[in-house]
Formats: C-alpha cells, structure tokens, sequence
C-alpha cells in the first residue's frame, strides 16, 4: 500500500489516504512556542517545555479515530439539524472525495473535499513567534450556493502535563475560561488555571465575527459527555451556549457563520492559539495576525527560513532517493532533533521523566553547526552548564528551569549515578563547530559547572577548553580491571545496565575519538605540549583495547565487573554488537586487518536486508543483571532489532576502509524514502528514520517505531554527507573525500563553507569506491584534497576527480 507521495519541488510529502497505519506527524514552531501537529489536524503544542507548560491536550495512547487536542469542524443545514463534519477527517469519519496532507517544512496543510465543500487549512507558527495559525479556506466546489458554519475547536491541558493524568480532583477545579469581546464581533476566548490568571493565559481567536462560543467540554458535546468529538450535540444547536467555564474540561470553540457562499467563492478565516502574560499584551500581535497579508508574510518568511537553512548544502547523486532525503527531509529532521532532544514526540511523550538529553543533543548539534552554526552554539553552552566539576556530565535538564538529573539511573538503588560516554560527546560537538565556523574564541567563553551553592550560585566556572579537559579526564581516571573505562549506570545503549565496576569499550573508544578531535585541534592551535600528552593518553587507551577486547573475529563490547566478556563468541546470547565494531575503526584503535574482520563480522552476522541489528543473538528473558536490554522481547529495541542510530556508524567505519559500495547498501536498505511503497510493514513515516525496526528474530521483522526524535538523523546526514559523498570540513578547508558506490559515474554537492559557495563535481572515470587523483578550484589544480578557506562570500567551482593512483597529501 502507498499512502502518499515525495513532491520534491514543493518540498513536501503528500499524505493521500489518511488511514496511515500509524499517526504521520510534523513539527511546526520551535521548543519556544510550537510542537506537532498530526496528520489528521490533531495538535500537542506547548510553550518552553512541553512538561511544564503545555497548551494542548492531545494523548496519543487513544485511538486514531479519536479527537486529539484540535480539530476543525463545519456544518450546514440538513433536515431540522446539521451537516457536522470535519475538513480533517477525523473526528467524524466522514466520506471524502479528496483529502491531502501536505508535510511541508513548518508547516502542515490539510487540503480535502466533503459535499462539496473545498477546504484548504495551513498550520503553522510563525518565526519566532508564540501562537499556532490555522488559515482555513471555504470554496465551495458544487454548483448551487451554500450556507456554511465554521468551527475550529481545541482542548486544553494544565500545564503542568503529568499532572493533568494523575490529579482528576485538583485540575478541574482550577481550570477557567472567560471571554473578552474585542472590535467588530470578534472575541479572544482566554484560558488560565486560576494560579495563573494573572500572569500567563492561554487564548484562542480569529479574524471574523463570532456568533457564539464554548469553552466548556461537556456543553459542547453534550447529554452529559454521552454526545462525542464524532457527533457533538452542541453543534445540532443553532448556537453554542456562550458560557465561561468555572472549572472542568476546558475547550474553545468558536463558532463562524460565513453565511450564503456562491459556487466558486472562498471565504477565509484565520484562527490563532496561543499564549501571552495577559489579553491586553496579546492584543498588538493577536491583531497584526488577523491581517491576511501578515500571515501571508510570516509564511513567506517561514519559507525563507527553510530556502537558507537547505541552501548550506544541496546534492545530486545518482540515487533519487538519497537526493530528497538529502535536499530536504534528513536536515529537516536533523533541525528537529536540534530542537526537541528526545523530549516531545509520539512516543516520546514529554511528561517529565525525559528532559533534553546531554548525549542526545551533542549529537544532534554535529549535524547542523553547518546549516545553523549558531543555534548549534547556543545548544552546546546549554549542555556545558549541566556538566559537572568531575567531568562527567548530568544526563538530562529541563529546558525551562536549567535543572538537570541523573536520568534513569536514579531508578535502580546502588546504580552508578552517571553514564560512562555522556560527557565525551561535548568534545566531538564542540570541534565539529569550530571547524565549520573557526570561532576558536568560543574556546575561551566562560560557563559554569552545574554544582551549585545554597544560593544556587554556581560553584565553580570554566572555559569551554576546561569543561573539554575535564571530560577527557574524568574518564581517563575512571577505569576498571583492564584499565578500560567504567560504564557507569550505562554508555550509549541505555539499556545494558551491569553492576558497577564493569567496563565499556564504546566508552574507551569515544574517548578514542574525543582524543583524536582534541588532538587535531590543538595540533591547529599549535600546543604541542597538549598534542603531546592527549597523544600519549590516546596511544595508552588503543594499547588497552587491542590487548584485551580483541576476540578472533570481532571486538567484544563490556566486560562486567567481574571480568566476564559481554559481545563474544564465548555468550550464547549477545554474543556481536554493532558498536563494538564501528567504534574501534571510528577511534582508529582497531587495526586495518581487524578494522576489516570486524566490519565483516557486522556484515555476516548483524546484517538484514532491512538494516544492521545493534546486537546477536538476542537476549531471551529478564536477567535483572544485565538490565533494561532483556525486557524487551527478541529483535526488539536494543535487544536485537535495528537500532538505525548505530547504523551510520558502521557506514562511515566502512568508508574508512574504503569499501563504498558496502557502505552504500547499508546506507540505501535503510532509507525510508526507499520504502515509500512497501510502507505497511514499515508503518511509520516514509519521510523521517525512526528509531528503531524490528530485527529478525522478531515475527514481526520490519516494523518501525519511534520516528523522528532519534540520533539516527544527525549520524546518518554526517554519514552520507560527510563520509559517502566526502565533504568534511576541517580547521584548514574544505576536505573531499568521497567513498561512494563504485558504478556511480560522480556526484554534484553545492556547499555553503565560511560564507563561500562550492560548486563541487566529483568525477569517477575509473569507477574506484575512494581515491582522489586531482581538484582543481576554478580551473587551477591545487595541491591535496582540501580545497582551502575562500571565505568571501564568492562562488568557486570546484572539480574532483577520484581515481587509482591518489595524490600524495
Ligand atoms: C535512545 C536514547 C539515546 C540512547 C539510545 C540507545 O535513543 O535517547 O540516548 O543512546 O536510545 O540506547
């Protein structure tokens, strides 16, 4: 089954049935004001913090069929009722004869026909802005006039979003709504749980005269809630009942008569959601919204916004599907992720248990300092204020209060209150920024480690170098029996979850790579004692690796703490990870003959034609020693499914080997574009990478979960842009280095590198997966194959030309 189709030149996926298998989501706003709307109108919107100010109620446990925090309905006359139906499908389920949802960037348009009623809906925030638009357009496709109602409904939440579940006593009782009556009919139905009445309202309204109103859930549904989203008795009724509601369910409803529409004719309302201080500071902008050509602009801008934001890099390669991916979705995702962490999505649900995580988001950041560098910075301060003076770092914080906790270690009594990689990420983001933007001041900012003092003062204050140092450090300092890192509660698979006093290699080789990024760049900032010693520890840690974690075919992942291996032929179940393989080529402790024995134990024993499984043989059963990793069933999760994140891993490991075409085949089984015609197994999104897919030893092999907020996007874009197609920013230029399929004829990449446009042309005559034989910059040969810094605003055209015999360096 299809369910919609790519229209790339729109930069939208078009959603043509809306019975997909799953809900298809998009982001709309910022973590400042916005969050996602479905693709059947329903809406989960929040302002800071989706835990701690949330707006909209929108569970996503309940049936698709079901309303879900917004909906839009209209209504004409039939009989001595109404004709109630929504223009979204749900929640009233009706026949339609067209219904599209157009996935754009930022925005959402629902676009469908119901007896003969076009309905044409854009959902959007505008830039920077705290209010969700819904512009809606009427035309009426039948040929006799009509007489049409409109009605655009959503549900509040308390802010505090758990709460809203697990008080039924104190939320209703606090939760009111009055209406202000504004110029020409028009009304601003305001919102407040009674503690905030004076200092935060929620407000709901639009640009066209209101007949009437509701703000109370059972009057608009009806006979005691026994009326539902479906069939709302209220809107039989020739008016909703104007009443302000002192408590309960709280809902806006506004209710629209258009009047008479001639066949052919469009009338336009335009709705706006949001929240302010209070009504008369939300009036300025509540106006300048009400104004069509305004909202016009905003969306303009919003436009603009993304034509930048994609313009910093642009492919062409012989695989239509990587190129949308590429041109459009993956960096969407990857701005995404930037923005919301792990933290709001439909599976990951916002409520208080997640906040932004410190690993997550470092990594997020790698991806778009190239498209965002400054948005990238911001995050990585954010990040460094949660670090603590030891080095490590804690695992999460809230966006709005800056207060940060240890995750889910705090969970298991006598646990490790830290996880063993958290901290060393912050070193692989913060070098990922200065190469792409050489701020290297930005080393010398000042930002405080989390303790703090009675007063909440911090502690202790360091360089951005500092807090790098420390990290480094800490883990040096932490080590077991083998002189091996310490896992902590858990390293980047949170679920495997030993006694403490067990070892990681994912740890030693993270720690491997921050040492290889810190000892580029103070090789650039030329001091040599620092090259020198982080060298030294760099060549301690390899020693280590290679003597102890080596297992005939393959890199064993832990050792527990009493020195068992975990990730050996000597398990029965766990006996491959993925991670243990990428991560020592990655680091480069692993040997070229083991580089490629490992790689190619990845390829017999975790490879599927639907991607690499993080693990084999799956675990079967709960074992409280191992932990989070067997409760899950086979093939699910971390537990031997395709975990997609640690997928790109093993594609740029394959690069550095060289082996383009391995690298290709994983990175295009993987794709979901590629999907978009077999998606009922997938079930999720075509247009974004989930989490994770069931593995085989799963019956239901292929199913994917958890779309969107996954460190999936960053890997995977770095993977295909940075190591497939080669172009790697580095302190002194533009590195291009492709390692592609080996049929491809070449590709084409404009990339946007310190304000110069690079038209590059990669040429591939003698059909090699890696090898640079000659580039030339505007037609004069260079030296090498980093095309140096031009930084001048210009254009250059760049050409490369792979080939056998590369060109010393
Ligand atoms: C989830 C977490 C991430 C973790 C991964 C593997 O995606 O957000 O932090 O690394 O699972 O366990």
């Amino acid at each position: 089954m299809k369910y919609g189709y790519f229209d790339d030149a729109n930069r939208e996926y078009v959603i043509t049935n809306p019975r997909t298998p799953v809900k298809w989501i998009n982001y709309v706003g910022t973590l400042a004001f916005g969050g996602f709307v479905d693709h059947t109108g329903g809406a989960l919107i929040c302002k800071g913090d989706p835990a701690l100010n949330r707006i909209t109620k929108y569970i996503p446990q309940l049936p698709d069929s079901d309303f879900k925090g917004s909906t839009l309905y209209l209504r004409f006359r039939q009989g001595n009722g109404y004709k109630v139906f929504s223009p979204y499908f749900v929640p009233t389920l009706d026949p339609y004869d067209l219904y599209e949802c157009h996935v754009g960037l930022g925005y959402t348009r629902i676009v469908s026909e119901f007896y003969g009623i076009r309905t044409e809906v854009t959902i959007f925030v505008p830039m920077g802005d705290s209010r969700l638009i819904s512009d809606i357009k009427i035309t009426n496709v039948s040929d006799q006039p009509m007489e049409i109602d409109v009605i655009p409904v959503v549900e509040y939440t308390h802010p505090d979003a758990l709460k809203q579940f697990t008080n039924a006593d104190w939320i209703p009782q606090t939760m009111q709504s009055e209406v202000y009556e504004d110029e020409g009919g028009m009304k601003i139905l305001v919102q407040y749980p009674f503690m905030y009445r004076e200092t935060r309202i929620n407000y709901f309204t639009s640009n066209y005269a209101v007949s009437s109103f509701e703000s109370d859930r059972e009057r608009f549904l009806g006979g005691s809630e026994y009326g539902t989203w479906a069939n709302p008795l209220g809107l039989q009724e020739p008016e909703l009942s104007n009443y302000e509601a002192l408590r309960g369910d709280n809902i806006a409803a506004l209710l629209h008569h258009l009047g008479e529409i001639q066949p052919g004719e469009t009338k336009r309302v335009i709705a706006q959601l949001g929240q302010e201080e209070s009504v008369e500071k939300a009036l300025p902008l509540v106006r300048k919204y009400r104004d069509e050509e305004n909202v016009d602009r905003a969306f303009r801008d919003l436009a603009r916004f993304w034509d930048d934001y994609l313009s910093k890099l642009q492919v062409e390669t012989p695989d239509p599907d990587m190129n949308r991916m590429l041109n459009i979705h993956n960096p969407r995702q990857c701005y995404i992720t930037k923005n919301w962490s792990r933290y709001l999505s439909l599976y990951q649900l916002g409520l208080g248990a997640r906040g932004m995580g410190f690993r997550d988001s470092a990594q997020d950041v790698m991806a778009i300092v190239s498209h965002i560098p400054d948005e990238g910075r911001e995050l990585i301060k954010k990040l460094l204020h949660i670090q603590k003076r030891d080095g490590s770092a804690m695992h999460q914080f809230n966006p709005l209060t800056m207060v940060a906790d240890e995750g889910d270690s705090r969970e298991i009594e006598g646990a490790p209150r830290y996880y063993g990689d958290d901290h060393l990420w912050i070193a692989l983001a913060v070098t990922a920024y200065l190469k792409e933007t050489r701020e290297i001041a930005f080393l010398d900012e000042v930002i405080p480690y989390y303790e703090k003092d009675k007063e909440g003062i911090p502690i202790e204050w360091g360089t951005v170098y500092d807090h790098m140092e420390r990290a480094i450090e800490f883990t040096r300092h932490d080590l077991g029996r083998h002189g091996l890192p310490l896992l902590g509660f858990a390293d980047w698979n949170d679920t495997v979850n030993l006694k403490a006093g067990a070892e990681s290699l994912f740890v030693a080789n993270l720690y491997g790579k921050a040492l290889l990024e810190i000892i580029e760049l103070a090789r650039h900032l030329r001091e040599t004692e620092s090259v020198e010693r982080y060298s030294a520890y760099y060549a301690e840690m390899k020693e280590r690796v290679n003597e102890h974690a080596w297992d005939g075919e393959w890199y064993v992942r832990y050792f527990d703490a009493d020195g068992t291996p975990l990730g050996s032929r000597s398990n029965t179940e766990g006996q491959i990870y993925a991670n243990g393989q990428s991560w020592p080529v990655i680091s480069g402790f692993a040997t070229p003959e083991r580089a490629t024995r490992a790689l190619d134990s990845v390829y017999q024993k975790l490879n599927t034609r639907k991607g690499i499984k993080l693990s084999a043989p799956a675990y079967n059963g709960f074992d409280p020693n191992k932990g989070g990793i067997t409760t899950y069933p086979p093939g699910a999760k971390e537990n031997g499914g395709i975990f997609l994140h640690a997928n790109p891993w093993v594609i740029i490991a394959e690069t550095i080997v060289g082996r383009g075409d391995r690298a290709f085949e994983y990175y295009s089984q993987i794709n979901p574009a590629a999907k978009n015609d077999r998606i009922d197994e997938f079930e999720c999104e075509p247009y974004v990478y989930p989490q994770n897919i069931l593995g085989d030893e799963h019956p239901q092999f292929g199913l994917a979960r958890n779309s969107w907020l996954t460190g999936t996007a960053s890997w995977i874009y770095q993977a295909a842009t940075q190591h497939i197609l080669g172009i790697m920013p580095t302190y002194e230029g533009l590195q291009i280095n492709p390692c592609i399929p080996a049929n491809w004829d070449g590709f084409r990449v404009t990339r946007v590198f310190r304000s110069a446009v690079y038209q590059i042309e990669v040429k591939n005559p003698d059909h090699v997966c890696k090898g640079v034989k000659a580039v030339k910059v505007d037609g004069k040969k260079i030296t090498g194959n980093i095309v140096p810094i031009l930084g001048d605003g210009k254009t250059y055209r760049v050409e490369v030309i792979m080939g056998g015999e590369v060109q010393e360096r």
